[in-house]
């Protein structure tokens, strides 16, 4: 059989399983898989070294912080009004030289209540998100934006994110990924420093220091969604998946 089509059968079966893992017991034919986004790189507006040095987003981290110090800056933040009624803060968890991070919005109940990230429902379906692509949580670095959870999950103020952001920026300084996977609108304009919609931000790699960074649909979001609309934007995401796992696949 043409390696083409081998290839075209593996993408299938890998929709199918996702599709399966989310409960989808019924599919509508929609456009077809474009590869034409593959190559498709936009450099941000801003690099991590021009982020650090704006004033929204102060950086009063000293560059020879390390993990265990950070965890512990992060444990002990009062930035902001967060901190009053958190359980736990949410540092993040995986290895420290993954090749790709992903970024959250903020941790939600179960997240406060473990202080891990992405063990509530959304985390489920990030998990069964990542596996489709045949990428397992144990090889990424998992982390959200802001690291204490925002009351009733609402999100979070400008406020919050200046004050939480040079945390996720150490992080990713330490970790120095080539791949960044960057969850719903939060995420997408906080590293990206962009105010476009999440429509207009996804779907392609946008260029952040040395990483590039694909920006998808939260799962949380997906999960919010109903019927045919929760089936479209699944298949969004699922092409915006596809285009990480090729990339992804250079450096397995
Ligand atoms: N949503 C996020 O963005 N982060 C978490 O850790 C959990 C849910």
């Amino acid at each position: 059989m043409k390696k083409e089509i081998v290839n075209i059968m593996n993408d299938i079966s890998s929709w199918l399983r996702y599709q399966k893992q989310l409960g989808v017991e019924g599919i509508s034919i929609g456009p077809e898989l474009s590869s034409s986004f593959l190559n498709h790189t936009v450099q941000s507006k801003a690099s991590p070294q021009e982020l650090s040095s704006t004033r929204e987003y102060r950086d009063e981290i000293p560059t020879e912080t390390d993990f265990v110090r950070l965890r512990k800056i992060v444990e002990n933040c009062e930035r902001c009004e967060l901190y009053k009624k958190r359980r736990n803060t949410v540092f993040g968890e995986g290895p420290e030289d993954a090749k790709l991070v992903v970024v959250g919005e903020a941790p939600g109940k179960e997240e406060d209540i473990q202080g891990r990230p992405f063990v509530g429902p959304s985390g489920e379906l990030l998990t069964d998100m990542l596996n489709a692509i045949n990428i397992f949580r144990k090889d990424v670095f998992i982390t959200s934006v802001i690291k204490c959870r925002p009351p009733r999950n609402r999100t979070p103020g400008h406020e919050e994110i200046a004050a939480c952001f040079p945390f996720l920026r150490h992080q990713l300084s330490l970790i120095n990924p080539s791949l960044i996977l960057a969850l719903g609108l939060v995420a997408a304009q906080t590293l990206l420093k962009e105010k476009a919609p999440l429509k207009s931000l996804r779907g392609r790699f946008h260029q952040l220091g040395n990483a590039k960074v694909m920006v998808i649909y939260h799962p949380a979001y997906l999960l919010r969604l109903k019927g045919s609309q929760q089936l479209d934007c699944k298949r969004v995401a699922w092409h915006d998946l596809q285009i990480l796992e090729k990339e992804y696949d250079k450096y397995r």
